[in-house]
């Protein structure tokens, strides 16, 4: 009894302290739910269930206070306690300033900047996406802590890279799907979990290469998230702004715009791309990474606005077992009505919005039309409620309502935990992972520096700060690529060339002409930045813009040696003159490399580090523009010219593949085991099976949700890669499957695995890949259901191809 007084007293003194710290000491955050007198509430009692908590505070809600958590930005309800929330912030490849719930204002200036998402993905190495994202989390929470941004980020971009003039598809890990999905667990878990940091220093980046890290479920540890991450744009988005075509008006469908004289067609993107192409990322991102956030994207699927397609949604929490928020993207509720004239009223748009399943709008959209919905009976409380649940549950999950974050568990964050050496080296990292060589003839880098006394590094994006592409925040140091290189030589020239990226003019040609001449050697820096690709803005050639060839071939005629060639930009860039001109020895692809891109490159450049990263993406020539971007079929259809699209089913030649680096040494791999055969199990009783197995001999093959217990038939493929040059390197191991081609729709090829291994010079290293045939030999058929062919497997590593054959 007398204990528990003390207690009381004790819990009284602290709530006064804590009153006092409050008024007393600066806090950034003020207004926390939950503080005296608002402490009595059962949603405070952080001893009832998560959903105890969050069907009270509903409860106590009128419908006004209910619309006004509708938005991204809520307003605050005093009465309650409750203060007001923004739920935008941006963390695609470090804090970004997109987003009203990031501000650069407060006691931390600027936040680490890492290279732009299809560069780290170049690196195809898992253990750094996870580290990237964990790194991010801890500026995040730095951020949060100094007042300075949400919880709530709307990162990663898992759209599949489907054509080469999308604007965004820098920000993507590229086209293929089983690449994007093993970003997006990454990214997501690394972000979200609580112990990350800790799962890191024991996640097993090399060894076996498609493990998945296992969520830990202890106790309440399983429902808490650190950060919630968002897995945007669901789904079949790619497309910004092509001919008539916007994102906002855009209905994804097979083969023709929505815009054409033609009414729209009936058939929409196909079962069988939805499931193998489109929807893969989002299902790993949710099922496996556990994402508490899903985007709706602003255009049709089908001919059904995405937030607005209460079949999609619904599919995601049933099916996936998807239990976080889902945002629309910014005014996509707008765009059901105002872009899609999908309905016929602005209340209706929100109606069907809320009633599919999209939880908030990004924007005031819903704050505006959903009193009048409800007035007019098309919006019910109960649809309120049902968004509510799943907003409130994400809030309750990150531990907003769990008092003074001041005091919680990731109070010890703040502005020391920002670009702090370690996290710049991390971006350093990424940068000299993810650069490809592109080109190296004759082994013409690395260079010597010591041969060196003048180097010319000219060209419009040579003296850029910081390329980050799009979703750059302010990074911690402004930093040009031609910085990168003060370090290593004494003398270094530069000129532009061009006024600018789009180089409508050739006034800046002779300074850099004349520099060239005088230089030992030329590094041209030329190629895109978002003037020519970001969001709203795709291209329409794959060429470098305006008169940037024409200052490359100018500057590799005058030089003493050959020229090397960099280029930036997210985009494939169609630069086969240069791949066939003898007079430029080296290309390499920097993508946007981030505020450490400079001293990356230079260090490739001069053999410190030796470039082992591969295209995320096929490189197409120019004449792929002719294929109409508006066009989603993945598969080609010769009867109509159409090519087909990324390295699984383009039928064209390109210029680089996707896979496609150099390094300064050579590898060697070899299979030291693979099975020859594995015999499936369909679970069923004896002679149930037998009649099974007669029907799918027939057909050649077997539904993968007929075999109960594929995981069981995971099966393991060990290799050895050797180093078999002087240089110690980085060897991203691809492995490819052959399906059987018989059956209609097989793609030609497609990943299974990808591990990152380093072997020192003249050494060898071991590895293994652990394949599951249900998930990563199979593909879907037209009705979309995955199929695994029956019969013969070719897997392929680099040279060597090893038959698997399947049967029953
Ligand atoms: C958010 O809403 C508040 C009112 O609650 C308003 O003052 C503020 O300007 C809004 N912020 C944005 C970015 O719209
Ligand atoms: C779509 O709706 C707008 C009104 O929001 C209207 O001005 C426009 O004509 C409509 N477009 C079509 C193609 O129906
Ligand atoms: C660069 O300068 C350093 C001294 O600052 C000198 O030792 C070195 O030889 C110079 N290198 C070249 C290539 O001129
Ligand atoms: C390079 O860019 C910086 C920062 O934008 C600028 O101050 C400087 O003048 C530029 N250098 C040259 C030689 O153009
Ligand atoms: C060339 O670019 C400059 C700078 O971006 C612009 O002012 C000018 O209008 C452009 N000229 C043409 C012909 O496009
Ligand atoms: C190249 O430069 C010339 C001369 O400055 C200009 O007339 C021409 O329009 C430019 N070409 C392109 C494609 O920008
Ligand atoms: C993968 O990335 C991690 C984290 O940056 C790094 O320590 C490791 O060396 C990389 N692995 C390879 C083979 O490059």
């Amino acid at each position: 009894m007398t204990k528990n007084i003390h207690f009381l007293i004790l819990f009284i003194l602290l709530n006064i302290l804590e009153f006092n710290v409050n008024l007393t000491k600066s806090n950034p955050h003020p207004q926390f739910p939950c503080q005296p007198p608002h402490h009595k509430y059962t949603f405070c009692n952080k001893k009832l269930s998560i959903s105890t908590r969050v069907h009270s505070l509903i409860s106590l809600l009128t419908i006004d206070e209910k619309i006004l958590h509708l938005s991204d930005n809520t307003t605050s309800i005093p009465r309650l306690g409750l203060p007001a929330y923004e739920w935008w912030s941006e963390s695609l490849h470090g804090i970004g300033t997109n987003g009203p719930g990031i501000n650069f204002n407060g006691p931390i200036k600027s936040a680490t900047s890492f290279p732009q998402v299809i560069l780290t993905a170049a690196a195809f190495n898992r253990t750094l996406w996870h580290s990237i994202a964990s790194t991010i989390a801890v500026e995040a929470r730095a951020m949060y802590n100094t007042g300075q941004s949400g919880l709530t980020f709307w990162a990663p971009n898992i759209n599949v890279f489907r054509d080469p003039r999308w604007g965004r598809g820098q920000e993507t890990p590229g086209e293929d799907p089983m690449v994007v999905s093993a970003y997006a667990i990454e990214y997501v878990t690394g972000f979200q979990e609580l112990n990350s940091k800790a799962d890191k220093e024991s996640s097993n980046g090399h060894g076996f290469g498609n493990t998945r890290r296992v969520l830990k479920e202890d106790d309440d540890a399983g429902d808490k998230l650190m950060l919630s991450a968002c897995c945007k744009h669901f789904t079949a988005y790619d497309l910004e702004k092509w001919g008539d075509a916007t994102r906002y008006n855009f209905n994804a469908v097979e083969g023709l715009s929505k815009t054409t004289s033609l009414p729209p067609p009936e058939v929409v993107v196909t079962k069988q791309d939805m499931e193998d192409t489109f929807q893969a990322p989002f299902r790993s991102c949710i099922q496996q990474a556990k994402a508490s956030c899903l985007m709706c994207s602003y255009n049709s699927v089908n001919g059904v606005p995405a937030c607005a397609d209460k079949v999609l949604l619904d599919k995601v929490r049933t099916d996936w077992g998807f239990d976080g928020y889902i945002t629309s993207d910014c005014d996509a509720v707008a765009t059901i009505y105002e872009n899609q004239n999908y309905t016929k009223t602005p209340e209706d748009a929100v109606a069907l919005a809320l009633k599919a399943g999209t939880n908030i709008n990004c924007g005031t959209y819903m704050l505006r039309h959903v009193k009048s919905a409800f007035q007019q009976g098309s919006v019910l409380e109960e649809d309120l409620d049902r968004a509510l649940q799943y907003l409130f549950s994400v809030q309750f999950r990150l531990g907003l309502f769990d008092g003074n974050p001041a005091k919680g568990q990731f109070a010890k964050f703040g502005p020391q935990d920002v670009c702090t050496s370690n996290n710049l080296e991390l971006a350093l990292d990424a940068a000299r992972q993810g650069i490809v060589l592109l080109k190296n003839d004759q082994k013409f880098l690395p260079l010597d520096k010591r041969s060196i006394s003048t180097l010319a590094i000219v060209g419009p994006m040579a003296n850029v700060s910081s390329p980050g592409g799009t979703y750059t925040g302010v990074p911690c140091k402004l930093k040009s690529i031609h910085e990168g290189f003060h370090r290593h030589i004494n003398r270094t020239l530069y000129a532009a060339g061009c006024l600018d990226i789009g180089c409508n003019s050739t006034a800046g040609f002779p300074d850099a002409i004349s520099i060239a001449k005088e230089a030992d050697y030329v590094i041209v820096v030329a190629g895109l930045d978002l003037s020519q690709e970001t969001e709203d803005l795709d291209r329409y050639s794959l060429l470098l813009p305006g008169n940037q060839t024409n200052l490359v071939t100018a500057l590799a005629a005058v030089s003493k040696k050959p020229i090397i060639l960099v280029l930036t930009g997210g985009g494939p860039i169609d630069v086969s003159f240069a791949e066939k001109d003898p007079r430029i020895a080296s290309i390499l692809w920097v993508a946007y490399p981030g505020e450490t891109g400079g001293k990356a490159l230079s260090e490739i450049i001069f053999g410190y580090q030796n470039p082992g990263g591969k295209l995320p993406m096929t490189w197409y020539l120019e004449s792929y523009t002719k294929v109409p971007m508006t066009n989603m079929n993945m598969r080609a259809d010769p009867a109509n010219d159409y090519p087909g699209r990324t390295y699984r089913f383009y039928t064209g030649d390109p210029l680089y593949g996707f896979g496609h680096g150099l390094s300064y040494t050579s590898f060697s791999s070899q299979l030291l085991s693979a099975p020859n055969r594995l015999s499936l199990s369909l679970g069923k009783s004896n002679w149930k099976r037998n009649i099974l197995a007669q029907e799918h001999s027939r057909l050649g093959y077997i539904h993968v949700d007929e075999v109960p217990s594929c995981s069981l038939s995971k099966f393991f493929i060990h290799i050895s890669v050797t180093n078999d040059g002087d240089m110690d390197g980085n060897h991203v191991l691809l492995l490819f499957s052959r399906v059987p081609q018989n059956i209609q729709g097989a793609p030609l090829k497609q990943l299974v695995g990808f591990d990152r291994v380093h072997v020192p010079a003249r050494k060898s290293v071991e590895t293994s890949l652990s394949i599951n045939p249900c998930e990563f030999l199979s593909f879907s058929n037209d009705q979309g259901n995955r199929i695994l062919a029956l019969g013969e497997h070719t897997l392929i590593l680099d040279d060597i191809e090893h038959i698997v054959s399947i049967e029953l």
